[in-house]
This record gives structure tokens, C-alpha cells and sequence, in this order.
């Protein structure tokens, strides 16, 4: 996918009715990007590209930014799903931890694809595609 078709579909999503995308083209939303390609979107800033905390933005921040790819080594070599999961979403958890560094992607991906029944659909699966690409990324365990 072309880099000037993510900016058309951003701007589609953002104002459904701007016109220059081209007449007839499928509206474009995020579940037409890979796990890959929402990292980069999404999260490279802070994690880095290949997550591993050094993103531009990392060095500014006042929160330690984790290495993505050792989340397994980090808990006894098994890559918890379901809880990073719930930490990217975000939105079981607010409360909870206090604040919080990272956005509430649940909420944000659920916005950006519109805010219906539709968008929570998509808001999971987008999430999943995520917790896909972080299970990729994990460095094999010391010792393999
Ligand atoms: C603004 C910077 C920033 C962005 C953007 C960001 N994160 Fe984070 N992330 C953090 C920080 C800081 C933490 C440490 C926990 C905290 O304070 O929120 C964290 C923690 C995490 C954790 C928990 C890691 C662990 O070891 O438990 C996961 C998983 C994660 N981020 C995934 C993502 C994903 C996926 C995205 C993109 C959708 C993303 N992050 C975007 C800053 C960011």
C-alpha cells in the first residue's frame, strides 16, 4: 500500500465527505492495515519501528518506554496474549493503574473508525492485529 493512499483514507476517516480520493474508491479504514503497518502508525514513535523503546519520542518522555520484543523474556519465556491485549485496549484498565503514558487505543481505534457497533468490531481486531505483530517481535527466550 502506497504511502499517499493512507493519507486519503486518513482524511476520508477524519471528514467522511472530502472529496479527491477518487470517485468510487472502497472507503478506506484502519482494518486494511497489517499488524506491521499499524505498529508503525500506532506505535513506532515511542516503541520504535522494531519495538524496542527507542522511538523519537521515547527520549522525551518521563515514563521508561518498554522493549516490545521481551515481553516474553520478561515473563519466564511466555508471551501473555490476553493481558497485552487488555494493556493496548486500555479501556478495562483506566481506573485501575492510575495514569497512564500510552493512549487508551481501545478508545482511539474505536473513534477513528467511527464510533458504532461497526467500530468496536473493528477496534478488536485491530488490537488483535497488534498483540499478532508483538507476539512476531519477541526475542527467543536466553539460551535458544
Ligand atoms: C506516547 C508514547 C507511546 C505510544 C505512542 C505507544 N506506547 Fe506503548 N507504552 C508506552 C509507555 C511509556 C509504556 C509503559 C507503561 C505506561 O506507563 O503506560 C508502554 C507500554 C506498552 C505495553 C506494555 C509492555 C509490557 O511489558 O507490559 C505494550 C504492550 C504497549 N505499550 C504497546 C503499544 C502499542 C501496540 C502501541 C501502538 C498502538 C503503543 N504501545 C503506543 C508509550 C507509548
Amino acid at each position: 500500500m502506497s504511502a499517499s493512499n493512507i493519507k486519503c483514507g486518513l482524511a476520508a476517516s477524519a471528514a467522511a465527505l472530502l472529496a479527491g480520493c477518487g470517485a468510487g474508491a472502497q472507503p478506506f479504514g484502519l482494518t486494511d492495515l497489517s499488524g506491521a503497518e499499524l505498529f508503525e502508525r500506532f506505535c513506532a514513535a515511542c516503541h520504535g519501528v522494531e519495538g524496542r523503546g527507542d522511538g523519537p519520542v521515547a527520549a522525551g518522555m518521563s515514563t521508561a518506554v518498554p522493549d516490545l520484543t521481551r515481553i516474553a523474556q520478561r515473563n519466564d519465556g511466555e508471551f501473555p496474549a490476553g493481558t497485552i491485549r487488555e494493556t493496548i485496549d486500555g479501556r478495562s484498565l483506566a481506573a485501575a493503574h492510575g495514569t497512564r503514558a500510552m493512549p487508551v487505543w481501545g478508545y482511539e481505534f474505536w473513534v477513528e473508525e467511527g464510533a458504532d457497533i461497526t467500530a468496536e468490531q473493528e477496534a478488536r481486531e485491530i488490537v488483535r492485529r497488534l498483540v499478532q505483530h508483538l507476539a512476531e517481535m519477541q526475542a527467543p527466550a536466553r539460551g535458544e
